[in-house]
């Protein structure tokens, strides 16, 4: 499974970066709100920085708009992913960016048949949010199974996306059911790495290891 990282913070991508953890990034535009940049400037930072795929969401709501302003953001780096939302015109303009050969995610993805609409208007990628569906009682990782199940069905090639993660529990339950990539934010991937026995077995290998008096530098 693809991780790409959901933030506009260039140090986070950074650090996450030198450790081989990430294969893409994902922005919209609350993130770039919260990182205080400009939407150009940041993400030809974060294209410079990552040669995987970069999404950079439209902002306009008409089909017409969407495939001008994806055209101005796909000139910032040949990495970017234009992201439009899963809306009727989002589909119309996915279906002509994709004739421009540029890489549009479909996002704002809440039920399978929105998946299967993104797959035929040929996204390279779908976005489904999962945390978002949780948030609401309704249940996510099964969005990501339906999806999965109905792509492999008929062998579309659009990527799911699995988006809005916000537990390690939702990484391993995407990458059980077989996601092509999740988008997290730094501190979800950071936490992937945490267990409290690690943390236990630890104190207990250096407490030993003192009682001996040795060191190995
Ligand atoms: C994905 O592309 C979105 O930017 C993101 O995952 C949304 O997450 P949120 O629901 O936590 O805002």
């Amino acid at each position: 499974m693809k991780f790409f990282v959901d933030t506009a913070e260039i140090d986070q991508i950074a650090e996450l970066n030198e450790l081989g953890m990430v294969d893409g990034v994902t922005t919209n535009p609350s993130l770039i709100m919260k990182s205080g940049r400009d939407i150009t400037e940041v993400t030809k930072e974060i294209c410079e920085l990552i040669s995987g795929p970069v999404s950079a969401e439209v902002t306009a709501t008409k089909a017409d708009g969407m495939i001008a302003e994806g055209l101005k953001l796909a000139e910032i780096a040949e990495n970017i992913a234009v992201k439009v939302p899963l809306t009727w015109d989002g589909l119309k303009a996915c279906k002509e960016l994709r004739k421009e050969k540029l890489m549009v995610n479909v996002t704002l993805c809440f039920s399978a048949n929105q998946a299967l609409l993104a797959a035929k208007a040929g996204a390279t990628f779908v976005s489904p949010f999962l945390g978002r569906l949780d948030d609401i009682n309704l249940d996510g990782i099964a969005l990501i199974d339906d999806i999965r199940c109905i792509y492999d069905n008929y062998g579309f090639e659009t990527e799911i996306l699995a988006a809005s993660i916000r537990t390690v529990n939702h990484v391993l339950e995407c990458a059980r059911i077989g996601a092509d990539v999740m988008t997290a934010p730094p501190k979800v991937i950071r936490n992937l790495a945490n267990h409290p026995l690690t943390d236990q077995g630890l104190a207990v290998f250096l407490a030993d290891i003192e009682k001996t008096g040795q060191k190995i530098l």
